[in-house]
């Protein structure tokens, strides 16, 4: 049974990691009451002594192994992987439940591949579908523990997919492939966090559960967006293709690419007042924020 009260009380997980930082900012600039800690999601006894103390209504879990420079790190760490995305998300999921606090994880929709029943240009992954990528052994967890974790009555599980902020941030999808030799040119579904971040919280507030492809509706390739980045923010820019089998040859774990369907998150979100954009129209807005903010 979840608890609800007028004043929301939110904990972020995973405090020091960027999506919990916009995170952070947003509650903030909203004007809600919110904490944050670092405590390690797999250590039970620190994780129950953290939710004790803040006592909150509404755990936001952005904690989770992701690999540094990136995910081909998780192929050669797999225990510590595991440490993380597996005993740690379902520990504080389940710390939660006992305790009737809702938690909305931020997971991944890099869990598919396009497929002959989604082809590109085709229909899109529904919440429903079995994931059917498991190319690189974070893919892999996160899958396997969103499995399990759903059977928790407690748990809003928001699918992110190459999230993208209004700056140059590292882990901002726009730097990571302008800063690349070489790009792929593959349709996506991705995660401009400007337009998603807000909609997580008002989700989380009404204590909505259940799982929710979390992209911008739509799907754009590379080099639709490193066309848009050209046009409205660096002209100077310039790009260079190679293909999916030239890709593979430089990458140790395998890359996801797919479109969500987001006609669950879209209808839901509709009931709340909430739009939106098409990602081509939210990449454009994005873009031209960056500009004014001066990030380009
Ligand atoms: N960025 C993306 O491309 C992307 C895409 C789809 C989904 N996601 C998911 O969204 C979530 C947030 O991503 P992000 O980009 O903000 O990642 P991030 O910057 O790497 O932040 C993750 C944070 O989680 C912490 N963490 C890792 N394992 C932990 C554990 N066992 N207990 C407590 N904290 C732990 C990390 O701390 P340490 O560094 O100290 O370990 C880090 O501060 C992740 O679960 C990720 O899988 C991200």
């Amino acid at each position: 049974m979840i608890s609800s009260t007028n004043q929301s009380v939110f904990l972020i997980w995973g405090g020091k990691g960027w999506v919990a930082g916009h995170l952070e900012s947003l509650l903030k600039d909203q004007g809600k009451t919110v904490h944050t800690t670092t405590v390690r999601m797999e250590d039970r006894e620190a994780v129950i002594a953290e939710l004790e103390k803040v006592k909150p209504t509404h755990v936001l879990n952005c904690a989770g192994c992701t690999g540094r420079p990136n995910v081909d790190w998780c192929e050669d760490n797999k225990a510590a992987t595991i440490r993380s995305n597996v005993i740690g998300t379902l520990n504080l999921a389940d710390a939660c439940e006992q305790r009737g606090i809702h938690i909305s994880v931020f997971a991944t929709g890099c869990i598919y591949t396009y497929d002959e029943a989604h082809p590109i240009g085709g229909a899109g992954f529904k919440e429903t579908d079995p994931a059917n990528f498991s190319g690189s052994f974070y893919s892999a967890t996160k899958s396997k523990v969103e499995e399990i974790m759903m059977n928790y009555e407690n748990v809003l599980c928001l699918r992110l997919r190459m999230p993208v902020s209004d700056d140059l941030h590292p882990r901002n999808f726009v730097t990571k492939i302008t800063k690349y030799e070489r790009v792929v040119d593959v349709p996506n579904s991705n995660t401009i966090l400007h337009d998603l971040l807000p909609a997580a919280i008002v989700l989380a507030e009404n204590n909505e559960t259940g799982v929710y492809n979390f992209t911008n509706p739509g799907a754009i390739s590379h080099n639709e967006v490193l066309g848009l980045f050209q046009k409205i923010v660096r002209p100077s820019f310039t790009w260079k293709n190679f293909s999916l089998e030239e890709q593979s040859k430089v990458i140790k774990a395998g890359r996801s690419n797919c479109e969500l369907d987001t006609d669950k998150l879209v209808n839901k979100l509709r009931e709340y007042g909430v739009e939106i954009p098409e990602v081509h129209d939210a990449y454009e807005q994005c873009f031209k924020r960056m500009v004014k903010n001066g990030g380009s």
